[in-house]
């Protein structure tokens, strides 16, 4: 049995992945000899109702100097954090006086708005070479892992703040109690916490399993997240479906009792519990479900290099990892991934070794199939390769089930 790292309750894995690499560990050959392995298992606590890994690798394997994810890769995404930006300033009316902080600003593709607009912020991001960017773009960050203790410093030596902002980073954080300790102290009184994370229930409806990775320790619900807000004298006011990362949810937190508590959230709250997110049968359900996408792809992938086709895959994201390692895709199945990220090129894949190459080489390439691992922005980039797809060429998706189109 595990223990809850919310409350503290025992429970049982649903789906076990096996041996997983950190997701976002592009490496050289060199570095691939002494390649970490983790057991990934995930389970649901009855409880609290939060979805977790059982075991994550510590912080600082993940989150360092040489973090490969940038946020700016996607155009869309410049838009959405964008329209984020602009929807917290007129929520809260922000202006010259105001004080806004961002936990994992990555390169600023949030915070650059607040900085255009002449609202003085702040951004915490633990991981330097991303940190960088964003202090090229005039933004000031302080390199440390966000918690409760560098919370109190932030109100000593700043303000307090009217909004506390976060995208795709409050999922990554085992240490929740502290975050949650974190942002009392640091909230003013009439303050937000807003943050946006891959939501479960589109996990379970998409069967999205490979939003589950090393850096995703929770998978959230507006009902985990209305238990562990209550726990901190906090309530969950509002919530707003996204539809990045394939499907995300928006929470607004506030101190309790000072803001209305939205339809949103009740609405949401019982459909939640219609689905079944309150119960381990819809657990069950999705691990069937990711078993026969495992089956079904890699049986495609068998008959296509029977057939001799050229299989190449599309965007190196974190999410592949946990893909080509539990589905056991190869380069003897996918020759290699074409990616625009720097950083994650001319390396390979974390676990199952395929090579990754700069995008400028993919048209090139000549392939008869393209594995979307990128099926998130598959709008984005599937407008971009329509003229380089035609007729002859074909996308291969996985989510929510196997499709060729
Ligand atoms: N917010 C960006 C976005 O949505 O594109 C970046 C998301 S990226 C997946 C997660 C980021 O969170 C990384 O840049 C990582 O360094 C940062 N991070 C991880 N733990 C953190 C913590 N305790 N405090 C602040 N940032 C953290
Ligand atoms: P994400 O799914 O975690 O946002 O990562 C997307 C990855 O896909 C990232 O490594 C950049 C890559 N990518 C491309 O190579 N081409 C593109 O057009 C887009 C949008 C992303």
């Amino acid at each position: 049995m595990n223990k809850c790292l919310i409350c503290d309750n025992s429970f049982n894995p649903f789906v076990d992945f096996g041996n997983m690499p950190i997701a976002n560990a592009f490496s050289t050959k060199k570095e691939l000899e002494n390649e970490y392995l983790f057991s990934m298992k995930v389970g649901f606590c009855e409880n609290c109702n939060m979805v977790q890994l059982l075991e994550q690798p510590d912080r600082e394997k993940m989150f360092h100097d040489n973090y490969a994810f940038f946020s700016s890769t996607s155009n869309y995404m410049i838009s959405h954090f964008r329209k984020f930006s602009n929807s917290v300033t007129s929520l809260q009316n922000l202006d010259q006086k105001s004080f806004v902080v961002e936990i994992g600003s990555n390169d600023g593709i949030m915070l650059q708005n607040f900085v255009s607009d002449k609202i003085p912020c702040l951004g915490i991001e633990p991981s330097k070479n991303v940190a960088e960017v964003s202090k090229s773009k005039g933004i000031e960050v302080i390199t440390e892992f966000f918690d409760k203790l560098l919370a109190d410093k932030i109100s000593k030596n700043y303000q307090k703040a009217d909004a506390i902002l976060s995208a795709n980073v409050m999922c990554h954080i085992p240490y929740m109690h502290s975050i949650y300790e974190g942002v009392k102290t640091l909230l003013n009184e009439e303050g937000v916490f807003i943050f946006e994370d891959p939501y479960l229930g589109e996990i379970i409806e998409k069967t999205s399993f490979d939003q589950i990775y090393d850096e995703h320790v929770f998978l959230f619900s507006a009902l985990s997240i209305s238990h562990i807000a209550n726990m901190h004298d906090l309530e969950l006011v509002n919530v707003e479906p996204q539809i990045t990362h394939g499907g995300s949810m928006r929470y607004t937190i506030a101190h309790k009792g000072v803001k209305q508590v939205s339809q949103n959230v009740i609405s949401l709250i019982k459909k939640e519990k219609e689905i079944g997110l309150d119960r381990n049968d819809a657990y069950l359900d999705f691990t069937a479900s990711v078993n026969k996408i495992k089956n079904d792809l890699i049986e495609l992938l068998n008959n296509l290099k029977n057939a001799g086709k050229k299989v190449v895959a599309y965007g190196a994201t974190s999410k592949s990892t946990t893909v080509t390692n539990y589905f056991g895709i190869t380069p003897n199945l996918v020759e290699c991934i074409y990616d625009t990220t720097p950083i994650k090129q001319n390396k390979y894949s974390p676990g199952a070794h395929i090579p990754v190459l700069p995008y400028d080489q993919f048209r090139d390439s000549n392939p008869d199939y393209v594995l979307l691992f990128a099926w998130n922005h598959s709008e984005e980039i599937m407008k971009k390769e329509i003229d380089f797809m035609g007729d002859q060429r074909h996308w291969i998706t996985y989510i929510p089930n196997v499709k060729v189109s």
